[in-house]
């Protein structure tokens, strides 16, 4: 027998507060217009005071252990992928265990910005493979309102705040199985060569305050759109499949126009992406759960069918994930 790692439910929660491009008009000096033609966001969801990362997360996960028919007593592993945690430590994730009622196995953040998901995703995966874990929560969720400098009108106008989560349960196959369902593989990279093209200026160890996002944004385009055609490849090729294989790419919703670029570079037609950019701006680790669960939840993403999830983001770090849902 082998151990496979299936996904058992989604969740998203977006802040109620929600910023139209018109409402940033009035303190940015940008237009409704120039925001919609550069990165096809309509609108983003900001928290509140008081409102923290862990508040979104716990939301996200509570909808995802209901869709999933799990109780949170049964999960053995919470892996958060966040940027903007509620504290420097403890980790976000032994919050979620301790307001989700998780009696027991670990909980933990990993930093992977906006392909934290997929780090998370990734981490979760090999845990369950090597019986470390049964019933797992992965969770993205960022609060990168509390990061953005409102003084740089290239920069504000992009972030938003969110949060989504996915159940992974481990299911025995049959050694021989070719019974794919589950997560058929993922792909992780990262060049720290590249931190200066995107990073936040703060730091516990450094200025003691977070900080504020400073972006080369053109650079982070170009390798954006190299990286994740490239990365989208090594999931197809590892897997033995082709563009035509995939139902539906899930991809990081950070602009528009990065998805348009890459959809175009891999030969894709933009009928097979699940696109939500327009309604909550790029919510960094929380846009690729955000994005699957509204493709579940509006029917468009059916059981059995071949999702290809991608991701790019500080470090620069960039994956890929291959699951059949
Ligand atoms: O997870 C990855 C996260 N990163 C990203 O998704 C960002 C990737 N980069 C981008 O999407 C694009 O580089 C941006 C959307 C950030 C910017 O688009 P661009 O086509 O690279 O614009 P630009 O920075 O070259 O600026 C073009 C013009 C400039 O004016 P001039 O010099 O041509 O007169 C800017 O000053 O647009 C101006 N501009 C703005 N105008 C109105 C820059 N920001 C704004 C703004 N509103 N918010």
């Amino acid at each position: 027998m082998k151990t496979i790692s299936q996904l058992a439910g989604c969740g998203s929660y977006l802040p109620q507060n929600v910023v139209t491009n018109d409402d940033l008009a009035k303190k940015v000096d940008t237009t409704d217009e120039w925001i919609i033609a550069r990165t096809g966001v309509k609108q983003r969801h900001f928290v509140a005071d008081g409102e923290f990362t862990s508040d979104i997360a716990l939301e996200a996960s509570k909808r995802a252990l209901e869709h999933a028919g799990v109780d949170g007593a049964e999960i053995d592993l919470i892996v958060v992928g966040t940027t903007t945690p509620d504290r420097t430590f403890p980790a976000t994730a032994v919050r979620l265990q301790k307001d989700l009622g998780c009696g027991s196995g670990a909980a933990f953040d990993v930093q992977a910005v906006c392909s934290g998901f997929i780090y998370a995703l990734s981490i979760v995966d090999s845990m369950i493979q090597t019986g470390q874990a049964k019933t797992a929560l992965v969770v993205g969720a960022d609060t990168l309102s509390r990061l953005i400098n409102w003084q740089d009108r290239t920069t504000c106008v992009l972030f938003g705040d969110g949060a989504g989560a996915v159940v992974v349960k481990a299911v025995e196959v049959e050694e021989q199985s070719t019974d794919k369902a589950g997560i058929l593989s993922t792909h992780i990279h990262s060049d720290g060569n590249l931190e200066e093209l995107l990073y936040c200026d703060g730091g516990p160890s450094t200025t003691q305050s977070s900080g504020y996002i400073t972006m080369v944004g053109k650079e982070v385009f170009r390798h954006a759109v190299t990286n994740l055609a490239a990365v989208v490849n090594e999931a197809l090729e590892a897997n033995d499949l082709h563009n035509s294989d995939i139902d539906w790419l899930v991809p990081h919703q950070a602009n528009k126009r990065i998805i348009d670029s890459t959809v175009k570079k891999l030969k894709m037609s933009m009928d097979k992406v699940i696109l939500t950019v327009g309604d909550h701006a790029n919510t960094s680790a929380a846009s690729i759960p955000l994005a699957l669960d509204h493709g579940v939840r509006e029917g468009l993403i059916k059981r059995g069918d071949l999702l290809l999830m991608e991701a790019m983001g500080g470090g620069l770090t960039w994956g890929a994930a291959l699951v059949r849902w």
